[in-house]
């Protein structure tokens, strides 16, 4: 039988990269996103190439969408192997005290509380399927280190880290591991802000040993490894994929 995976924010960047290497794997997947237009038209040209995969509309920080994608994936497959969650957004840069209590909590609901309700209602069904399940969460490189002016974000990414830790230690025991990649700066339309300016972007995306940005497709060969049979003795662990970002 087909494994099955969940991948959210899998219209583009790192999550499309993910559900096309799963896609490789031989896997089913279920694409979620809050932008309908772009999913409805990037699964059906995977369907149509081929692939076992379906788009649902989901926010991930609400709980209701979040608890609907789990169930319509179970629906569609009859199980859920794989959760990937992968959505997040950066915050408008400044000082935190110049920061909304809106702006805020938006980023916290999406990176920090999205990734806990992902977990939340799809372990109940990995718990059911006979193997287990594995789960990756998208931390960043900026849950390790400090960084002037994305204070919400920094705190988001560095909640994942230790949240992915107390889910290996609840579920361990169901043969769930859960482990999360630390991307650094990578090829995707999150960091458009800072490639517009050209002096910081040379400056970004050369803070690394090895002088590059990462693609996409990096950070999705190590979620792929992560979640596969081959890191099956790997739990509870943030596996950088920096070009050597956090060492530099
Ligand atoms: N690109 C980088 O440099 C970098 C570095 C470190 C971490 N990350 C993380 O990688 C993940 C993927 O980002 P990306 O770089 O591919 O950027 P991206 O902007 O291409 O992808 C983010 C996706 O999440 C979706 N999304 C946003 N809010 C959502 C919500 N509430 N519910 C569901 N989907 C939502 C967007 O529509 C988009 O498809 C994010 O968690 C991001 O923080 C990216």
């Amino acid at each position: 039988m087909k494994k099955v995976a969940l991948v959210t924010g899998a219209t583009g960047g790192i999550g499309l990269a993910t559900a096309k290497r799963f896609i490789d794997r031989e896997m089913a997947i279920v694409l979620c996103d809050i932008d309908e237009e772009k999913g409805t038209s990037v699964t059906e040209t995977l369907v149509n190439d081929g692939a076992e995969a379906m788009f649902v509309r989901c926010d991930v920080s609400n709980e209701e969408d979040v608890r609907d994608a789990c169930q319509k994936a179970v629906d569609q497959y009859g199980r859920l192997d794989v959760l990937v969650n992968n959505a997040g957004i950066g915050n408008r840069e400044t000082t935190l005290t110049e920061l909304t209590l809106s702006e805020w909590q938006k980023v916290i609901d999406v990176n920090l509380t999205g990734v806990y309700l992902g977990m939340k209602y799809a372990i109940p069904f990995m718990k059911e399927s006979d193997g287990g399940g594995a789960i990756v969460n998208v931390s960043s490189l900026l849950g390790f280190k400090g960084k002037k002016f994305v204070a919400p974000y920094n705190a988001s990414k560095a909640g994942v880290i230790t949240l992915t830790k107390n889910a290996a230690l609840e579920f361990g025991r169901d043969q769930i591991r859960v482990n999360a990649v630390a991307p650094g700066v990578i090829d995707t339309p999150i960091v458009d802000g800072w490639r517009e300016q050209e002096q910081k972007w040379k400056i970004m995306s050369s803070a690394n040993a090895l002088k590059r940005v990462g693609q996409p497709e990096e950070v999705a060969n190590a979620i792929s490894f992560l979640a596969s049979d081959e890191a099956s003795y790997i739990t509870g662990t943030t596996l950088m994929v920096d070009g050597g970002g956090l060492t530099y």
